[in-house]
């Protein structure tokens, strides 16, 4: 089968959070099955672009309404990451710096998917599915199956992969003319309390929805950001498929952006030295238990309560504990967290900022991971975490809920069920409990790191569903 992947974010190409671990990864496992699976990104000014040969495949003129722009979509040469890798360069609309953030990001999103479909529509073969991933490419489904330049792409089964329904991309009705031309009495596929609402719109058009864990599935029925009455009408054409990991570029034991790396047997030595030197960077004491919180600081994420949980902890277990941050998001959570560096210096830090090397550092230097998330449709930081033998500390809800168990049920993680300050807290007073008892502490380690999170089930899922449309 040939699955066009078509997304916002890939790993290593650029990444702001989990959607580019799975863009950057699931291809390259339906390819090991033996399927053609290519992935399609607007052209960033990233580093990896900058770094990378590219050839140019198509070149030619697109327009979003009367707004024209010239285009052109480059191939990676070499085949490096496992897939056929193709960028879709509109010179001023995607060769900037950040993935989002702009004003035009509308604009910037439906001109590269236009400019994408333009391109496929023009094969002369037709692909099996188009896959399309989150609200960025969430129209995508609707202008194959309606806009009249897309006849070619009619019978292409499409899905969409919802990894977060918090963000939906809506936009105004004055905008609608940037859509290719379809019949217009079809607007309604488009519309979502008023407004055009391009994660609604992919919901209601593609041929098969699935969320990135079965609980999340769940979830949604009743806690949508509005969407929950679409989910409940639209819920037998959507299925929950758990995210994998990367084990090729999650690997303790090959990791080149670890100090030392390791295996199970070697696991007590290689986590202290990881440690030793994360402690040392930060000026921590590696002697006790490191607790690190590592993503967006923002209310999904639970990083509000951060701070207040942080001086709790931190002032009753005076000088037994160590916290570190490594994220950036909100301001006044930001600045929260730096304060903490005033009365407590001596056993916390924090970097604000994105560091993908340091977060592998803290994978595997850490004892424990802190992830109290609000809404957490799938959650890869468990799964990293677990690989680098480092006990999870979650709230029980979506992918979370799918990948720890506590250890009071037989388990190996840490889990409470509110994101509120007082389970929070006490999920790490557990955790120093746990880290006291040593045998059971280490034996978890082990344990966890023999869990097998790789994408080889799920690829394979994928491919079962599309092979339905087919
Ligand atoms: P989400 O996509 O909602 O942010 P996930 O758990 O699916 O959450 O994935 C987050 C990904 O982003 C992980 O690979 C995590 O290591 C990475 N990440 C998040 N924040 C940072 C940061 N500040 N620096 C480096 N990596 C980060
Ligand atoms: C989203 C979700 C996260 C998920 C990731 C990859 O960003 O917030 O939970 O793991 O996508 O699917």
């Amino acid at each position: 089968m040939e699955i066009i992947h078509i997304s916002a974010e890939c790993y290593p190409v650029a990444k702001v959070g989990g959607l580019a671990d799975v863009v950057g990864a699931l291809p390259k496992y339906q390819n090991k099955l033996g399927h053609i699976a290519k992935v399609v990104v607007p052209a960033y000014d990233t580093k990896f672009i900058r770094e990378n040969a590219f050839e140019v495949v198509y070149d030619a003129w697109g327009n979003y309404g009367n707004h024209w722009f010239s285009f052109r979509v480059l191939k990676e040469k070499t085949n490096k990451l496992g897939f056929d890798l193709y960028l879709v360069h509109i010179p001023g609309l995607t060769d900037r710096p950040s993935v989002y953030g702009y004003q035009d990001d509308t604009e910037r999103f439906i001109a590269f998917q236009i400019a994408a479909l333009d391109w496929i529509s023009q094969w002369e073969h037709r692909p099996d599915v188009l896959h399309f991933h989150d609200h960025h490419t969430g129209l995508g489904p609707f202008m194959t199956a309606n806009c009249v330049k897309y006849q070619h792409l009619k019978e292409t089964a499409t899905v969409l992969t919802i990894h977060n329904a918090q963000y939906q991309g809506q936009f105004g009705w004055d905008k609608l003319y940037y859509i290719p031309a379809f019949d217009l009495w079809k607007s309604g596929l488009l519309e979502w309390e008023g407004d055009i609402n391009p994660l609604a719109s992919g919901i209601k058009c593609a041929w098969r929805v699935t969320t990135v864990s079965p609980s999340y599935l769940e979830e949604m029925r009743y806690n949508a950001r509005g969407l929950e009455s679409l989910f409940n009408y639209e819920r037998g054409k959507c299925v929950g498929i758990l995210n994998g990991i990367d084990t090729e570029v999650w690997n303790p034991a090959t990791d080149p952006m670890l100090s030392k790396n390791f295996e199970i047997k070697t696991v007590e030595a290689g986590k202290l030295a990881n440690k030793k030197l994360v402690c040392g960077v930060f000026g921590l004491d590696f002697n006790k238990p490191l607790f690190v919180f590592i993503g967006r600081l923002v209310d999904e994420k639970g990083a509000d309560l951060l701070p207040d949980v942080f001086y709790d902890s931190l002032h009753y277990h005076r000088d037994k504990i160590n916290i570190l941050v490594l994220g950036s998001g909100d301001n006044d959570v930001e600045h929260r967290l730096n304060d903490i560096k005033n009365v407590h210096g001596a056993n916390y830090n924090v970097y604000i900022g994105y560091n993908e090397q340091l977060s592998h550092q803290l994978y595997a230097g850490a004892d424990f991971l802190l992830m109290p998330s609000r809404v957490e449709p799938c959650g890869l930081n468990q799964l990293y975490s677990l690989r680098y033998g480092t006990i999870p500390i979650v709230r029980r809800i979506g992918g979370l809920k799918d990948t720890i168990t506590d250890v009071g049920d037989g388990g190996f993680g840490i889990c409470f069920d509110q994101t509120s300050i007082y389970d929070i807290t006490d999920g790490i007073s557990r955790a120093v409990g746990l880290y006291g008892d040593k045998k059971k502490f280490k034996a978890i380690r082990k344990t966890i790191m023999k869990i097998d999170h790789s994408w080889d089930k799920a690829a394979t899922e994928y491919i079962e569903l599309y092979q339905i449309l087919n």
